[in-house]
């Protein structure tokens, strides 16, 4: 029987879904699209089949994104004689892709992260719509909206470790976010935990389900903060400069784990960063900002090489080595 499959295809212009039938026989592993092999975190899977190829000429149909933001701007009550701290912001990502967000402090990155999880203050003027799953979370009440927060969709912070209570066990306060979105009993919420610490690469259960933030370390922390994040299998997962407070060796230990979380559960990550070299080898697409708009946007590597606007040139000189080391580690 025939089974529909989404796969994520490269274009000239871009990114586009390619929708085709194929048979559950054709079990395969990567896909080539004219003459390009595509890398396996754009090969896309429904019903868990992969396919090997697709034929040169399959129609291109521009599915629905997972996420997409058109014409945002947002102008903060407090800011109100100033220019908005966003302006006609347009992003679409797609299931199992990282679009990195690029730019220096101040060009409105948080904010971004802020309102597609609805989080910015009361009195903040929205404009434009945050289509998720073609729903448009600025039209959804508070209520709405914390039922896809933390479930649907999941925020690192830019301190993780920081969000956690001193004087409770991490154990329980991983246990209180499923508890807020799921029906799970005692034991199937801390089973649940358990696998989560364990994709994370915190394998001694007992000791850090029991433990209280100050008995771990930052690593620790930083995981447990992510595990928090994950625990309710989010489709979307938005990381604000989630690494920024790490050593180089960590940053790297951390991006690699949430590339195998992204390519295991098929979700998609917007990571957000300051450090152009932390999306090379790591990001499928990057939207460079600059005072509240996207100044570039595309495949991760023409931006980095682009040079096109005289800020992502800036922040180019800025950075020194590529950080290959993600593609390694
Ligand atoms: N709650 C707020 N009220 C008023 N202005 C704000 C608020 N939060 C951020 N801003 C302003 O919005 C702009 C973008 O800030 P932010 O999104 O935090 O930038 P980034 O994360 O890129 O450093 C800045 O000028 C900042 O001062
Ligand atoms: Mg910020």
């Amino acid at each position: 029987m025939p089974h529909n499959v989404a796969l994520l295809g490269y274009t000239q212009q871009g990114f586009s879904r390619i929708e085709a039938d194929f048979h559950a026989s054709a079990l395969v592993t990567s896909v080539t699209y004219g003459s390009c092999q595509l890398p396996s975190q754009f090969v896309q899977g429904r019903g868990g089949i992969l396919l090997n190829s697709v034929q040169i000429g399959t129609p291109l149909v521009r599915g629905v994104p997972l996420l997409c933001v058109s014409d945002l701007t947002v102008q903060y009550a407090a800011n109100a004689s100033h220019d908005p701290a966003l302006r006609q912001i347009k992003l679409e990502i797609n299931n199992g892709e990282i679009v990195g967000i690029l730019g220096e402090s101040g060009c409105g990155k948080s904010t971004l992260a802020l309102a597609i999880l609805g989080l910015l203050p009361k009195g903040t003027r929205v404009d434009g719509s945050i289509n998720f799953r073609s729903e448009d979370l600025t039209a959804l009440s508070e209520t709405a909206l914390r039922k896809i927060r933390g479930a649907k969709i999941s925020l690192i912070h830019q301190e993780p470790g920081s969000s956690l209570s001193p004087v409770m066990r991490v154990g329980k306060q991983i246990s209180e976010v499923l508890r807020a979105h799921t029906k799970f009993s005692d034991s199937d919420r801390k089973e649940q935990i358990q696998a989560v610490l364990s994709e994370i690469g915190l394998c001694d259960f007992d000791r850090i389900y029991n433990a209280y933030p100050h008995q771990l370390s930052g690593g620790e922390l930083h995981r447990i903060a992510i595990a928090q994040a994950l625990v309710c299998g989010p489709e979307l997962l938005v990381a604000d400069e989630a690494t920024r407070s790490l050593d180089v060796a960590l940053q790297l230990e951390i991006l690699h784990l949430l590339r195998e979380i992204n390519q295991k559960r098929g979700s998609a990550l917007v990571f957000i960063t300051h450090d152009p070299m932390l999306l090379a080898g790591f990001a499928d697409r990057c939207l460079v900002m600059h005072a509240g708009e996207v100044v570039e946007d595309g495949i991760i590597n023409d931006v980095l090489r682009s040079q096109r606007h005289r800020y992502t040139r800036t922040l180019r000189a800025s950075a020194t080595e590529p950080c290959h080391a993600v593609q390694e580690a």
